[in-house]
């Protein structure tokens, strides 16, 4: 595929799997995390035209640096995926405020900066497509995960805002609800947001492998075919 793709919390999990799926695919990708060992590992291993750089997205400057890398290097930038993301699991009367912060910094102040880079290169293009990674827990209420939920609920509303005004540049805007995936997210929880005895993650979730080709079916189509939602989950039997 002749694109240059960014994707965002791509050394590890769902982010991880977009950057093989897309890389397999032939894409030039820019790449960015925190863990910036484990992200040039993945890069490698992609192959081809890979770009690492460290980016906390927490940070709307390193965001942008991320941009401006994929511009500055390869010409344009087509696909932004905002998925960097994660969360603290917990009853509202147990949750710090410390993780309520952090996970609003990421979740949320991440989503909506990587928004706006994008948006500024795609905007002088007259296309692009921006995925947000959101999660059913932005489309549901379950327990124990209030605060991330809230940030979740924010991305779907940032989305759809975001969907109407990038409309009228070319640029398309696609939230990505996705169920339980099977990927580090899940490790060493004292809380989930499901019944234990009925769900196993690494059982029961979905193949993030899978998810990251249903990505890249909606990168691949025409730019006047809009997705504005895309929600994935497992079948639980
Ligand atoms: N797993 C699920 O069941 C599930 C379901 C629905 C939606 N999601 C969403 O999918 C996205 C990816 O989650 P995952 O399951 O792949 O989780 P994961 O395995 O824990 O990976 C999270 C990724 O986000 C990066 N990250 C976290 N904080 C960051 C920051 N401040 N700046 C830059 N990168 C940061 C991590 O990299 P570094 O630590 O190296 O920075 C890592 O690459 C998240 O938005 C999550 O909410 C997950």
């Amino acid at each position: 595929m002749d694109r240059t793709v960014v994707i965002t919390g791509a050394s590890r999990g769902l982010g991880e799997a977009l950057a093989r799926t897309f890389a397999r695919a032939g894409a030039r990708l820019v790449l960015g995390a925190r863990d910036v060992a484990r992200l040039e590992t993945v890069a490698h291993e992609c192959g081809g035209d890979t770009i690492a750089r460290a980016c906390d997205v927490r940070e709307p400057t390193q965001l942008r640096a991320l941009v401006a890398t994929a511009v500055e290097r390869f010409g344009s930038l087509d696909v932004m995926i905002n998925n960097a993301g994660f969360s603290v699991y917990g009853p509202l009367l147990d949750t710090k405020e410390a993780d309520f912060d952090e996970m609003l910094a990421t979740n949320v102040k991440g989503v909506y900066f990587g928004c706006q880079a994008a948006l500024r290169v795609m905007r002088e293009a007259g296309r692009g497509l921006i995925v947000n990674v959101s999660s059913i827990a932005g489309a549901r209420h379950l327990p124990n995960e209030s605060a991330y939920g809230a940030t979740k609920w924010a991305v779907q509303g940032l989305t759809g805002v975001l969907q109407q005004e990038a409309a009228a540049f070319g640029v398309r805007v696609t939230s990505l609800v996705a169920g339980g995936i099977a990927t580090p997210f899940w490790d060493g929880r004292e809380y989930v947001p499901f019944p234990r005895e009925r769900l196993d993650p690494a059982r029961d979730f979905m193949d993030p492998a899978e998810v990251a080709e249903v990505v890249l079916d909606v990168a691949r189509k025409s730019d006047r075919f809009v997705m504005p939602e895309v929600m994935c989950l497992p079948l639980i039997r």
